[in-house]
């Protein structure tokens, strides 16, 4: 934790704080859900830590699958341009898909994956976040189920990466600036 302690500033969300969204979101979710058989979508890589806590707090027939969509490549900010990096295996025709993300920016890739599932004929297409930054968006997006607001930030942990690091830090931190202008010059 000398190696945390170097890059992270401060903590944003502890453990405990995370858990707490996990089991308000799943008893939501639990609700909302009742009777459907959801395809749960979460975005690879960043929501992978959060689509696990949040799918044992869900008490509903699901089912999982995941796409890896990328706009900002190893970079920190998007290129704008999301790709398809690895593509879901289930069909989603007449499907009630859940995507599910760590954070929504500029809501680039949330909007390209909310579409491109409408358009292969999904009954409804619905998104579970736990973090919304806002005040980065560059797109218009309905957040169905968020965990959290954010500031502009660069958080890291709990799924979410800086250069493809610190995804495995188990609360949400925000980078030191020094961090991110080492790596940017
Ligand atoms: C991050 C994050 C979201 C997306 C949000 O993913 O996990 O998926 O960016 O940014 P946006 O709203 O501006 O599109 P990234 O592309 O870095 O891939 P990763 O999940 O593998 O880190
Ligand atoms: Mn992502
Ligand atoms: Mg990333």
């Amino acid at each position: 934790s000398d190696d945390i302690n170097r890059i992270i500033d401060h903590k944003l969300f502890s453990e405990d704080d995370i858990q707490e969204m996990c089991k308000r979101l799943g008893k939501q979710l639990t609700e909302d859900y009742a009777g459907k058989k959801p395809l749960v979508i979460g975005a690879l890589k960043g929501a992978v830590y959060f689509l696990t806590d949040l799918t044992r707090e869900m008490d509903v027939e699901e089912q999982l699958d995941f796409i890896d969509v990328s706009s900002y490549g190893d970079g920190f900010e998007s290129t704008g341009k999301v790709e398809i990096v690895s593509d879901v295996a289930t069909d989603v025709k007449d499907r009630d898909v859940l995507i599910v993300e760590d954070i929504v920016d500029s809501g680039l890739t949330l909007k390209f994956m909310k579409d491109l599932f409408k358009e292969r004929g999904a009954k409804s297409v619905k998104c579970c976040v736990m973090l919304n930054k806002e005040a980065r968006r560059t797109t218009d997006v309905e957040i169905e189920y968020y965990g959290s607001k954010v500031g502009d930030e660069f958080v890291v942990g709990y799924g979410m990466d800086f250069l493809n690091m610190y995804r495995n830090i188990p609360y949400v931190g925000v980078l030191k600036p020094e961090i991110i202008e080492k790596y940017i010059k």
